[in-house]
């Protein structure tokens, strides 16, 4: 089992109801808000109404950045960064899923960024950065965003989309109740992100970190049981909390203790199908994971016996018969995601070959690729690209 440091200073409110300590968890850090948010779901749910009576009430004085993209763009980073600076912010309040919390993220390190290119800092700054406090109200159950300290920032210029250490958010508010209004195909992503979190942490070395591994396997099986009902009933109450909770823990660090760094290969590249064409992350995932698992298996037969564990521990498949029980694990994964409602080919996307070269050229960002569990030239990546098609 490898050494791990175990350091999440984020307070959570979890449950029904918790909004109610709103005005404190801002006040502590002042009366000064930048209220950030995405495209106007929080306006068409009445949440933004919540918020704004609970601020006006409690005396804060607001500024607000309207309309953070999907994906979100380093130009509303510098927006944010902008406006916390005319308007003397003391903490920022980023309502919404993991593009707003990521953009409010790097907002927060930008504001004490002193150079005057907010991408540079994106791209060449390492490590937790000097930041604002962030404090977040949850509305989609995905990425995670609200217990760790990372951020993915988009660069359409540059066709980057790159992931950063920034800050933790001081204090996350997570009311499952405000997922009830997200649609079918974004509850499919979301779920097929936490699964990918979970999934590239549990596909590497050593496994003999077993309460580790125990926990992802609960992880995968809870939304795995849990994503349907959502989809079928959206207020269901159980449901939304049970993947509520799980994408907190699935992104937060806590599955990889024990365990060597995987490289996260679905996600680096995934990065590139957003960077070239702004797809949903989660959509990505679920069409690139059981292609990478199957790339994977064939090239370096010692991964056997861990999809063996996964056939066998997340979906219960049984057998003798150690390669087809892997097969069947990694089909199982494909038909979920199918079952979810999830396009799950690149050509259902309108994403051809034309790119692939480039794509597979810039995935391995940070050696994350060549230092993976298995590791990816660029050929092999293309080769992945292709068999999503
Ligand atoms: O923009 P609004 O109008 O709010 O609508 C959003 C958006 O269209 C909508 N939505 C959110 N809550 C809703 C709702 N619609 C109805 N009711 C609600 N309660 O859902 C759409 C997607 O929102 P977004 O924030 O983009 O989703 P998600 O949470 O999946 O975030 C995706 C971003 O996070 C990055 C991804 O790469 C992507 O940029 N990631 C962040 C990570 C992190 N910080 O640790 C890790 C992840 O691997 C991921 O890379
Ligand atoms: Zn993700």
């Amino acid at each position: 089992m490898e050494n791990f440091i175990h350091s999440i200073p984020t307070k959570v409110y979890f449950g029904k109801g918790q909004i109610s300590h709103l005005d404190e968890a801002l006040r502590q850090y002042g009366t000064k808000v930048l209220l950030v948010y995405g495209g106007g779901s929080i306006k068409k749910t009445g949440l933004y109404d919540e918020i704004m009576k609970i601020l006006s009430e409690g005396g804060f004085t607001v500024t607000e950045l309207a309309g953070v993209e999907p994906n979100p763009r380093i130009e509303s980073v510098e927006k944010g960064v902008r406006l916390c600076r005319e308007n003397g912010i003391e903490v920022v309040l980023a309502v919404g899923g993991g593009s707003t919390i990521d953009c409010s993220k790097a907002i927060c390190s930008g504001y004490y960024y002193e150079g005057d290119d907010l991408w540079y800092m994106v791209k060449n700054v390492p490590g937790p950065k000097k930041s604002l406090p962030l404090v977040d109200i949850l509305t989609i159950s995905a990425t995670g965003s609200d217990f760790d300290g990372g951020g993915v920032i988009t660069n359409l210029k540059t066709h980057e989309k790159l992931g950063a250490f920034f800050t933790h958010p001081s204090v996350s508010i997570l009311d499952p109740s405000y997922t009830f209004t997200v649609s079918k195909y974004q509850t499919a992503a979301g779920s097929a992100d936490i699964m990918s979190h979970t999934m590239e942490c549990y596909f590497s070395s050593p496994g003999d970190s077993g309460l580790t591994e125990g926990l992802s396997e609960t992880i995968l099986k809870t939304v795995i049981r849990y994503t349907p009902v959502a989809l079928k009933t959206p207020d269901d109450y159980t449901a939304r909390a049970n993947l509520m909770h799980a994408e907190s823990i699935a992104c937060s660090g806590i599955l990889a203790y024990g365990k060597k760094y995987s490289g996260w290969p679905c996600h680096a590249m995934e990065h590139e199908l957003s960077a070239y064409y702004d797809i949903t992350h989660g959509v990505g995932l679920a069409i690139l994971t059981p292609r990478w698992m199957r790339f994977v298996l064939r090239n370096d037969p010692s991964t056997e016996w861990r999809f063996v564990r996964f056939a066998k521990n997340v979906w219960g498949i049984e057998g003798e018969d150690d390669h087809g029980l892997a097969l069947k694990g990694i089909d199982a994964l494909e038909d979920f995601f199918r079952s979810c409602g999830i396009p799950m080919s690149l050509s259902e996307l309108g994403i051809g070959t034309e790119h692939f070269a480039d794509m597979a050229a810039h995935a391995d960002v940070g050696g994350r690729l060549t230092n993976a569990w298995v590791p990816l030239t660029k050929e092999d990546v293309e080769e992945i690209f292709r068999d999503c098609l």
